[in-house]
């Protein structure tokens, strides 16, 4: 069966949840606010330099006629599951604030003993003022209502005073962004093609609904890891419901993150599915690379991954100088070829030329069974050769193909051998 069928698409009545624990205190919304989401380093404008100001111009009204069940916790049970947010149990910290690791009981909002019931990662929002409260809101609205495997599951939050809590399933290996960049073992070659059709299949289905969602904030940061490498998207501070009926795109502010927003969004807050199709194919890159979408160490001319990538991208012979070098030559020479195509594709200046996340989906799938590994090759390379020695003068041309995998492999570098 096909993923995206397993989803659930609740109608986006843009209403937050009711709470399976009713509370009297604190359980409205407060009023719309006119800042827009400044309390992260995403937006790409600043407020009086915004294109268009027609983004999400009401707040989701409280009207709990939505089907989900999320959660109201109190700040207080929260406080408790998380070790009175104890330091050592934060996961990680983005624009929104803090996210710490914390204990709930199974049925219900009761904090539980470190170790026991369901472990929860409960973000928190960052302590100055309302500013991120739009985007607080709108992950409630969508994650209250979207469901999918491969979309992080929101088990509830909290609003109380001027606290805005959200609690999510735990993941065990957190952010592609830390397998990617952070750690010291490299992340190996299935793992990436498995993560990235986790995602695009996420993707595929926010895209595809009764009401497509555009998600807007598509990066390595915002992919979260099961203890399988199965991907769930994160965050939908930013998601914005797409165009409806004939309209080819929605005008927008202009939010997301350098290096990952597609160029004539940036230049004219358009923003139609394709522009998460871009993001996709920066992503897809930096898988590939094992380099950052924007990295200011690196020499002038390769601090933006995607300009220093389209040359080789375009030339069939250079590909595998794109692949992460800790990868040394454990991956698939096929896989390289498929994955390379597809991130040009998707990273097609003209939007209408991109592929749509169904087609990603499709050509990623074949990927997971390809057993092609560069090195396997280069073994079998180095044994012909070494049977060729004996063989008489002249016979040991390399055919027409074989030079040409060699010239387009890294084996020609001299940079990747492996002895
Ligand atoms: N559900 C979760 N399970 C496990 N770890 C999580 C979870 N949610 C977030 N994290 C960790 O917390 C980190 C911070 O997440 P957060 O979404 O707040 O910020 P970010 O994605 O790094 O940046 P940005 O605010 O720009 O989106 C993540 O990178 C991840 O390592
Ligand atoms: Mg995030």
């Amino acid at each position: 069966m096909d993923d995206n069928n397993c989803g659930c698409w609740a109608v986006l009545k843009r209403g937050v949840c009711k709470s399976s624990a009713s509370r009297d205190s604190a359980n409205t919304i407060p009023p719309t606010e006119t800042r827009y989401l400044n309390a992260s380093n995403r937006e790409l404008y600043p407020p009086n330099e915004a294109h268009l100001s027609s983004d999400n111009p009401d707040p989701p009204p409280s009207d709990n006629k939505s089907p989900c069940q999320l959660l109201q916790f109190t700040f207080q049970e929260l406080k408790s599951a998380t070790g009175n947010f104890r330091p050592d149990s934060i996961l990680g910290e983005g624009g929104f604030g803090y996210v710490f690791k914390g204990w709930i009981e199974e049925n219900g909002t009761a904090p539980a003993k470190p170790g026991s019931g369901i472990t929860v990662a409960v973000k928190s929002l960052k302590p100055d003022g309302l500013q991120g409260h739009r985007e607080w809101v709108a992950e409630v609205d969508f994650l209250g209502q979207l469901h999918h495997p491969n979309l992080v599951k929101l088990i509830g939050y909290c609003i109380e005073d001027d606290q805005r809590l959200l609690v999510y399933e735990f993941m065990t290996r957190g952010s592609l962004e830390n397998h990617l960049f952070r750690r010291t073992i490299p992340l190996p070659w299935s793992n990436r093609i498995k993560i990235a059709l986790g995602a695009a299949k996420g993707l595929a289905f926010l895209h595809g609904g009764p009401e497509p969602v555009i998600y807007r904030d598509f990066k390595t940061s915002n992919i979260l890891l099961d203890s399988e490498y199965n991907s769930k998207l994160s965050d939908f501070g930013l998601a914005k419901a797409g165009p409806q009926g004939d309209k080819t795109h929605v005008s927008t502010r202009v939010v997301g993150t350098y290096g990952y927003a597609a160029p004539e969004y940036v230049m004219t807050g358009h923003l139609t599915s394709k522009s998460d199709v871009y993001s996709f194919g920066v992503v897809l890159l930096e898988i590939l690379t094992g380099r950052r979408s924007m990295d200011k160490k690196r020499p002038s001319g390769e601090q933006n991954l995607v300009t220093w990538a389209r040359p080789y991208l375009a030339d069939k012979r250079k590909l595998y100088q794109l692949v992460d070098p800790r990868l040394e030559l454990n991956y698939s020479l096929k896989g390289v070829q498929k994955v390379s195509q597809l991130a040009h594709n998707c990273l097609h200046r003209d939007p209408k030329s991109r592929p749509t996340m169904d087609e990603v989906v499709k050509v990623l799938t074949p990927l997971q069974d390809l057993n092609d590994l560069a090195i396997l090759s280069y073994h079998s390379r180095l044994s012909q050769q070494g049977r060729r020695k004996k063989k008489p003068e002249g016979s040991q041309q390399l055919s027409n193909t074989q030079s040409k995998s060699i010239r387009g492999s890294p084996l020609n570098t001299g940079k990747q051998r492996c002895r």
